[in-house]
């Protein structure tokens, strides 16, 4: 299997990223500490975001993977971030990307992200009420987007957290197509409708919290302790997250797990050169799966609440 993905926009992704939020948010020494160990290892797929707060500490580990010749050049990587909700509104998202280059201390970004189709009002924070949530301009936050990409500030531009009717608004007026949708995916929440519009889009999917996240806001702790996903690790002898992995990998997404653990990032690698049979695939496949509102912890809800103008 290929290590890398060709998006709609041309550039070249790393099937493998190293996701990058925590809740409550970790001392940054300690996240670019993680980071900088991750590129030594080989990650070279980084997703951070505004609201993450590891824009600033990716930057710092990028510095300092050059200094020491962990890569020659920037270019090397292949570096996400994303628009909080609290800058989605038109004319505030070009100044948000340019905050975020600053933050990163790079001149793009290989993908930019609206981090859901929802606007939020106040100052940026990981919690926020129904009450903050105000109408998304679907048409006037995307030309924002496109205009990044315009720029050059962003090699690709997509969406992130998008279900299937958002993203279909989207697509009625989009010039340039989304890249990616990068959601929640996991085999208690395998996405296969929305991923079968995405790939009838030429839409990439990306997952984060492959492995069920935190259990915090969003994810579900449960991923790695389902007794199918438990009986296929010891068969094959591979771990339990190796195994939800993999079969992110043999769906067609793209899969970035979060760990700022050294064995744990390292153990996250080991999904390439073997593969699920097809009666695991199966197997996965007949996992009864969340109803979508407490799929992501309520994220869902006030998504799919959301109005747009
Ligand atoms: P840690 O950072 O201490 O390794 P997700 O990627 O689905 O959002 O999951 C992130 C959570 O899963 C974090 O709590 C992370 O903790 C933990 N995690 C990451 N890799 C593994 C692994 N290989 N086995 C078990 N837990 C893991």
């Amino acid at each position: 299997m290929e290590t890398e993905i060709v998006l709609s926009s041309g550039g070249r992704m790393p099937v493998l990223g190293m996701g990058t939020a925590a809740y409550p948010v970790p001392e940054p020494e300690l996240v670019e500490a993680a980071i900088f160990e991750a590129m030594k290892l080989g990650y070279r797929h980084f997703d951070t975001a505004s609201l993450y707060q590891s824009e600033r500490p990716l930057g710092r580990a990028i510095s300092r993977a050059i200094q020491t010749g962990i890569i020659s050049n920037r270019s090397e990587l292949f570096i996400a971030t994303k628009l909080a909700c609290f800058d989605a509104y038109p004319g505030a998202v070009v100044p948000a990307l340019r905050d975020s280059l600053n933050a990163l201390g790079i001149e793009y970004v290989d993908l930019y992200l609206i981090h859901a189709p929802m606007r939020v009002r106040g100052e940026k924070r990981f919690v926020f009420t129904m009450d903050d949530v105000m109408p998304f301009d679907s048409v006037g936050t995307w030309e924002g987007m496109e205009e990044c990409y315009e720029l050059g500030l962003a090699k690709a531009i997509g969406v992130s957290n998008f279900p299937i009717d958002k993203l279909k608004l989207l697509l009625s007026h989009a010039k340039v197509h989304p890249a990616v949708n990068q959601v929640e995916m996991h085999p208690l929440w395998q996405q296969k409708e929305l991923r079968e519009l995405c790939k009838e889009k030429g839409i990439h999917v990306s997952s984060y919290s492959p492995l069920g996240g935190t259990g915090c806001f969003w994810g579900n702790r449960e991923v790695l302790h389902l007794k199918e996903i438990e009986k296929i690790a010891g068969d094959k002898g591979k771990t339990a997250a190796q195994v939800c992995l993999r079969w992110g990998l043999e769906k067609g997404v793209s899969v970035l797990p979060k760990s700022f653990n050294k064995e744990r990032l390292q153990e996250n690698m080991d999904i390439f050169g073997w593969t699920l049979g097809e009666d695991e695939l199966q197997v996965i496949s007949l996992i009864p799966q969340l109803v979508e509102d407490d799929a992501s912890q309520g994220l869902a809800r006030p998504i799919n609440s959301c109005i747009n103008v």
